[in-house]
Parts: structure tokens; C-alpha cells; sequence
């Protein structure tokens, strides 16, 4: 029995119980038998969750992407690595081997060498997806520069915040994206965010879709005519097993986004394990995961974890609805992809479309589906099981956060029996454990509580950037010697699990991680408004959509018109993303606080979802006659 591929249900409870019983032993097996590594590390574990801090395989040495790329290059070297399937289906798609990627990787890291980038140096990459991202990316680890990939959809305010916090040297875009029938004017955005970011010396541009941009002497530089001059042969930064791999920002409840720090070692093991067994990766395997490289998914399974095991993996450059809701099934028609990997929220979007568009395409390639993000609804389950796994393709529905780097609860396909909506059981090395409110851990099955992590596993985040106090207080403080995940959960009669969604002010919407404290610093910009606050509430395809009540400064008929709220979602759009704009204002005369001044936001959860049953105990409010008033004018 191989620890690094479980086959079947009890090889699952063996390895699990392995894992458990001495995780030490366990991580280092995997860690030998599958990497390339330049030095062997000292000590498998050093932790202290009170400080907090982890280190996996200390004084380990490594490079990543010598594990992702040259270690294949002797067995398939022509094989395919990444497929590029434009935003256009009548573009050519590109193949690009296991060689060239090693080729574009090793340019593109000279590059960023010959443009001053050094180990250590933060370089933000905001591109589209295309394959210049995957290569800067894996060009940054090469060299020990520290990645961080912002989403290509966030706005020159967002951008700037994200650049300015981890003080990046070096931006990489392109002069646009293509975006459905839409595209988007990237470098722009980087212009403006740049009037803010001191920081940054070096602009790249890719060129994407030759658009007039403005290059600004001294700091722009066109990429390709530095890639066509660029030796191909570069060699690895040897890099710490605890050196930082990348930074990715989410979304905080308060105050400025998270820059989460991944580092090396650890994480390398932990995704190419995850994916290998999740997803049960076979040789000659199509992978496809929809997600952007611009959120944790994308890093985890489009880049590393697939290219650590000599996977193909898709990157798409487009949108499900373009040129029209069959696009999803035409690219696994076209390429044969074996495992799909989506979001609830595109299930639910193209399970209201007509079924001919799936019909219309041969998806006999799928073996396997997974879901993320969001809680998967019951509805959306079947007719993703039903429809696209034909019933015979097992739905891994995989639960996990940007903080824990890679899958931590899933069915393992074809050996964990599945449940519609439960994400089942944790994956090996993670021991989970719900708590009550009084902080202790409950015991036993048919029970709810907290989901918290109770032992490190390889592919944590190790800190925030910059703020290690703030990492300790979000995740450390509230359940002693836990880590906290932010979620509530559910174990069934037989020890499965179900994530019931948040309990803090984070909100997913279509499957993106938002913040309410942003938001409400965003609407509050503007000249009229007094004071805000942003709850969610169900909504059919966005899993949840955002409901903002909104207390004007000068109450009165005549100041609410409909520019207001147009006004406050521009104000969204550019402070935050047009992903974070409200579908629901309610201008109201005030909000309900607790004798603290703490807006209660439970109150007004329930008024944005009609539920308005049972308001709770309202007795601690400094205003409670606010409640009925706002109950009287919702929407
Ligand atoms: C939050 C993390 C990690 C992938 C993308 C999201 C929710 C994620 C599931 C799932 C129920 C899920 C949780 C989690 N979530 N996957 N399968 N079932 N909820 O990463 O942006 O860091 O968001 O997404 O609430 O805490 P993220």
C-alpha cells in the first residue's frame, strides 16, 4: 500500500488512521517518494499553534518548479502540460508540452532576473488567463521571487491596496483581456492603481489584444522583446522549505484584505497529494478547473497541483455564457476532459439554461466532477450528477479556504461513497474538530458546531503578511490550540460532513469571498450617505446576493432616487469590484446597534432574507422601535 494513492474505501480509513496516529512518519513518506529535493529536511514538524507557528520539513532545500516541470522533462518531455482554450472557440487552442513550458518559464524568469528582480521580491502578476500567467508565475518561484496573483476582475482601488501592502517591486499585465464579448482594459487599471503604489519600478505588459495603451518611459517595458531575447535555460533558486512560495489577499471580515503567505515545502506536498487523490489523476488525464488563477483554486489546481504529478491542465480563457451556455460542454467535448472541477454558482447558472445545450455535446470523457467554493445546493447537485455525470461520474464536493492552501474535506472519487451536499470526510492529515460556543469540542455524530482544525497540515498558511498579530487573532484566538476556519459544519449519523456556510461577516457571492467591512467603507464614501451596513441573503444562482441598508444624512423622500443607488454601486464597483455590488438598497432612518455602538447584523440578515418569525432577543439593543420601522419599508 502506497500512502501517496489510496484506491479504495478502506485503504482511505487505513491511511487515515496512519495519518493520525503519527502524521510525522506519514508526511514524510509522501514527501520522499514523490518530490525532488536538494537537501533532506531536518525535522518533518516543528508547531505551536499559540504562537501560532508551523514549519514543515525545516531546513529542507528545493525549488518548486524544478518539481512541477524539469523532473518531467526525461519521461514527457512532449507531453502536454497546460492547454490554452482561448475566450474565442475559433482561435486555436494552444498545447504546450512539458519543453516549452520549461522554455517560457525559464525566459520569463530571466526577465524578471535582468529587470532586478531578486528572491524574496514581491511581484504582483494581473493578467487574464492566459498562458503568460501560468509562466510568470512559476518564472517568480523559479528565481525565489514571492508571487502574488490578483484577480484580473478586482479595480484599480483593490489592485493599489493588494500592491501597496506587500510593497511589490514589479507589476505584470497585459494591454487588455478578452472577456466574453467584452474586453477589459487591464493596463489601464494598473495605470491608475500605480498613481497610489510607490513601490513598484517595473511594468511588463503583455500583449493580448492589441489595443492602443500608453507606456510610460522608464517603468513600462513591452514582454515579448525581452522573452524573444531571453535564454531559456535558467537555473533553480535553491529555496527553504519554509521560504515563501506566494502571497494571495481574501477577503477579511474587517479592515484590509489578508494577505495570506504560503510557503514551500509544504505546500508542494500537500497539493500534489490532494489533487493525485481527489481527483484519483491517472496518466493521460485531461484536468479542468474553471477557476481563475487569480483565487487559491486556480493556484492550487490549475497550476501546481496538476504540474507537480505531470497532469494536462486546461486553463480557459473565457466565460461559461459565451458565445452561448454550451461553452463549458464544447471545451470538454473538445478536449476530452477526464475531470471537470466547477463552482456552485456556475452549476446553478447553466442548470437554468436550456438541457440541448448540454445534450448538444459528447461529455463521455468525464470520469470525474468536483464542486468548490460554496455550499453545493441539493438541486444543483442532482442536476449536475444527473446531467453531466450521467450518474456515472462521482461528484467530489471539496471543502477548503485560501488560508489551507489545498482540499481539506472531500470524497476521495470512486472510493468515498458520496451524499448529495456533504463534502464528507477529511482527507488525510486533517483532523477536524466542532466546538461549541462555550469553546469546547463536541463529540459524537448528528451533531453542529464550528469547524476548526486541531493539528497543522503541510499546505497552512504560515502568517499574514506583515501582520502576524492579526493572523493569530483570526484564526488562533478563538478556540485554544484550534485553528478556526470561519465555517459552521455539520457531522451526520455516520461522521460526514456538511458545511453549513459562514458564521462571521464574510460573504460568498457566486462563489467569491467578500468581505462586508470593505464594502461598507466603499458605499460610505459617498457625500450622502451617513452610515451602512451589508448582509446576505439567498439568492438562486449567486448562492447569495448582498442587501445593503443605507441611512442617508438628510432624511427625506427627496434625496432617494435612483442615481443614489446607482451612485453607491459605481462607488462598489471602483472601490471593490463590480463582483461586490448590492442587488438590494434599503435607504432606512437607522440601524440596530447593541449598547457597544455593534451594528446587529443578525437582525438584519433575517429583514433581507423575509424571515421574520422570530427576531430574537432585540433587548440589548440601544434601538429597538428601529427594527419594526426598517421591517415596514424593506424590500
Ligand atoms: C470559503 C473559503 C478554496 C476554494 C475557493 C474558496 C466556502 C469553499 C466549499 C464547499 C461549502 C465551501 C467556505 C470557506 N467553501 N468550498 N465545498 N462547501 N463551502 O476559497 O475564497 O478562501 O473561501 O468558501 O465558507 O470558508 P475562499
Amino acid at each position: 500500500m502506497s500512502n501517496y494513492h489510496i484506491k479504495h474505501f478502506e485503504e482511505y480509513f487505513q491511511i487515515y488512521r496512519k495519518s493520525v496516529r503519527d502524521p510525522e512518519s506519514f508526511w514524510s513518506e509522501v514527501a520522499e517518494e514523490h518530490f525532488l529535493w536538494q537537501k533532506r529536511w531536518d525535522n518533518v514538524l516543528e508547531w505551536d499553534f499559540k504562537k501560532p507557528e508551523v514549519k514543515w520539513f525545516s531546513n529542507a532545500k528545493l525549488n518548486i518548479t524544478q518539481n512541477c516541470i524539469d523532473r518531467h522533462l526525461q519521461t514527457k518531455a512532449e507531453r502536454t502540460a497546460l492547454i490554452f482554450e482561448p475566450n474565442d472557440p475559433n482561435e486555436a487552442a494552444q498545447h504546450i508540452t512539458f519543453r516549452k513550458l520549461h522554455e517560457e518559464v525559464g525566459k520569463f524568469a530571466n526577465v524578471l532576473k535582468e529587470q532586478g528582480i531578486q528572491k524574496g521580491d514581491r511581484v504582483c502578476i494581473y493578467l487574464p488567463m492566459i498562458p503568460d500567467l501560468v509562466y510568470s508565475t512559476l518564472a517568480c518561484a523559479r528565481i525565489g521571487a514571492i508571487h502574488s496573483v490578483v484577480f484580473a476582475g478586482f479595480s484599480a482601488k483593490a489592485l493599489a491596496t493588494r500592491i501597496n501592502d506587500s510593497e511589490c517591486k514589479m507589476v505584470i499585465t497585459s494591454d487588455g483581456g478578452y472577456r466574453g464579448e467584452k474586453t477589459i482594459d487591464l493596463k489601464g487599471i494598473v495605470d491608475t492603481s500605480l498613481e497610489t503604489c510607490p513601490s513598484v519600478e517595473k511594468v511588463l505588459v503583455a500583449k493580448r489584444i492589441n489595443s492602443e495603451i500608453s507606456m510610460k518611459e522608464g517603468r513600462d517595458l513591452w514582454l515579448a522583446p525581452l522573452i524573444d531575447k531571453a535564454s531559456p535555460d535558467c537555473p533553480i533558486e535553491v529555496m527553504d522549505a519554509e521560504d515563501p512560495l506566494f502571497i494571495l489577499y481574501t477577503s477579511g471580515s474587517t479592515g484590509k484584505p489578508k494577505g495570506m503567505v504560503h510557503t514551500t515545502a509544504g505546500y508542494m506536498v500537500y497539493t500534489a497529494y490532494t489533487f493525485k487523490n481527489v481527483f484519483q489523476y491517472r496518466e493521460g488525464d485531461i484536468f479542468w478547473c474553471t477557476a481563475d488563477i487569480g483565487w487559491i483554486t486556480g493556484h492550487s489546481y490549475i497550476v501546481y497541483g496538476p504540474l507537480l504529478n505531470g497532469a494536462t491542465t486546461v486553463l480557459f480563457e473565457g466565460i461559461p455564457s459565451y458565445p452561448d451556455f454550451g461553452r463549458f460542454w464544447q471545451v470538454i467535448e473538445k478536449h476530452k476532459v477526464t475531470q471537470f472541477y466547477t463552482a456552485p454558482t456556475a452549476i446553478r447558472t447553466l442548470a437554468k439554461e436550456n438541457l440541448s445545450y448540454l445534450d448538444n455535446h459528447d461529455l463521455s470523457s468525464l470520469k470525474i466532477l468536483g464542486s468548490v467554493g460554496e455550499p453545493i445546493n441539493e438541486e444543483a447537485w442532482h442536476w449536475y450528477n444527473d446531467n453531466v455525470g450521467k450518474k456515472k461520474s462521482p461528484i467530489v464536493d471539496t471543502w477548503w479556504q485560501t488560508e489551507t492552501g489545498g482540499i481539506m474535506i472531500s470524497p476521495i472519487a470512486f472510493s468515498t461513497p458520496t451524499k448529495p451536499t456533504y463534502a464528507t470526510l477529511p482527507l488525510p492529515g486533517v483532523q477536524v474538530a466542532l466546538m461549541d460556543e462555550k469553546g469546547e469540542e463536541i463529540k459524537g455524530n448528528q451533531v453542529d458546531g464550528r469547524l476548526c482544525i486541531k493539528f497543522p497540515w503541510p499546505s497552512m498558511a504560515r502568517t499574514i503578511w506583515g501582520d502576524h498579530e492579526r493572523y493569530r487573532t483570526t484564526y488562533f484566538d478563538t478556540f485554544e490550540n484550534k485553528y478556526f476556519t470561519g465555517d459552521g459544519a455539520l457531522r451526520d449519523e455516520v461522521g460526514y460532513y456538511r458545511i453549513t456556510g459562514r458564521v462571521d461577516d464574510i460573504i460568498i457571492v457566486s462563489g467569491h469571498n467578500l468581505g462586508t467591512a470593505p464594502i461598507e467603507d466603499a458605499i460610505n464614501e459617498h457625500p450622502a450617505v451617513a452610515e451602512s451596513a451589508i448582509v446576505g441573503y439567498p439568492h438562486d444562482i449567486k448562492g447569495n446576493a448582498l442587501y445593503g441598508f443605507i441611512i442617508l444624512k438628510e432624511v427625506g423622500e427627496s434625496r432617494i432616487h435612483d442615481n443614489l443607488r446607482k451612485e453607491i454601486n459605481q462607488l462598489i464597483t471602483e472601490h471593490v469590484g463590480p463582483i461586490a455590488k448590492l442587488d438590494k438598497i434599503q435607504f432606512t432612518v437607522g440601524l440596530p446597534k447593541t449598547r457597544s455602538g455593534k451594528i446587529m447584523r443578525r437582525i438584519l440578515r433575517k429583514i433581507a432574507c423575509k424571515d421574520l418569525t422570530n427576531m430574537g432577543d432585540t433587548s440589548t439593543l440601544l434601538n429597538p422601535e428601529v427594527v419594526q420601522s426598517i421591517i415596514d419599508t424593506a424590500l
